[in-house]
C-alpha cells in the first residue's frame, strides 16, 4: 500500500454482501470526484467463512444495475496489519465494530467508527444484514450506502483541509 494515499477499509461479518458493496460505492463516489489516484479502498470480513470467494450474486447484480462494479472483489478476513495500515475503518453494523475494537491492538493507526452516522442509536445505524432476504434488501444496502459513502468522502475532505 502507497502510504501517501488515504486508506480506507469497509468491514462487515462475511465480506460478501454489504463491505463489498460499499467499497464498489466508495470507490465510485471517489473516482466521480476525480479522487481515485490519492485513496486505497479495501474490504474485509470478521468472519472466515468465506475467504476466497466473490461477492454474493445479488450483490453483483444489483449493483450492477446502479453502475457499480464488485466482480473483482475477493472475500478476505480482516487481520492485525489493517489496524496499523488503514487510516479509516467503517463497520457495516454494531456487532462488526464490537469485533473490531476487541481486537484491535494497543498502538493501531486507523479511526474505528459506523459507516452509517445518521441516526442517534446505535441500532438504527446498522447497514441491515442482507444475507438471508431477498433482492429488496441489497438495494435497500445500496440507498444507505450511497448517502453513507457521500457522507464519509465529504468527511475525509473536510478532515484532509484541516491538517
Ligand atoms: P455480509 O453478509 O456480512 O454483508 O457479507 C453475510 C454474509 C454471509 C453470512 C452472513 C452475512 N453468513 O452467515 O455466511
Amino acid at each position: 500500500m502507497e502510504k501517501c494515499k488515504i486508506s480506507v477499509l469497509f468491514v462487515c461479518l462475511g465480506n460478501v454482501c454489504r463491505s463489498p458493496t460499499a467499497e464498489a460505492v466508495f470507490r465510485k463516489k471517489v473516482e466521480d470526484a476525480n479522487l481515485a489516484e490519492h485513496f486505497f479502498i479495501d474490504s474485509a470480513g470478521t468472519a472466515g467463512y468465506h475467504i476466497g470467494s466473490s461477492p454474493d450474486p445479488r450483490a453483483i447484480a444489483r449493483g450492477q444495475l446502479r453502475g457499480y462494479d464488485l466482480s473483482s472483489i475477493t472475500a478476505r478476513k480482516v487481520n492485525v496489519d489493517d489496524y496499523l495500515e488503514f487510516d479509516y475503518i467503517l463497520a457495516m453494523d454494531s456487532a462488526n465494530l464490537a469485533h473490531l475494537n476487541r481486537y484491535k491492538p494497543e498502538a493501531h493507526r486507523a479511526i474505528i467508527k459506523l459507516m452509517r452516522q445518521q441516526a442517534d442509536t446505535v441500532a438504527l445505524n446498522n447497514v441491515p444484514d442482507p444475507y438471508y432476504g431477498g433482492e429488496a434488501g441489497f438495494d435497500e444496502v445500496l440507498d444507505i450506502l450511497e448517502i453513507a459513502a457521500q457522507n464519509l468522502l465529504n468527511e475525509i475532505k473536510q478532515n484532509v483541509i484541516k491538517h
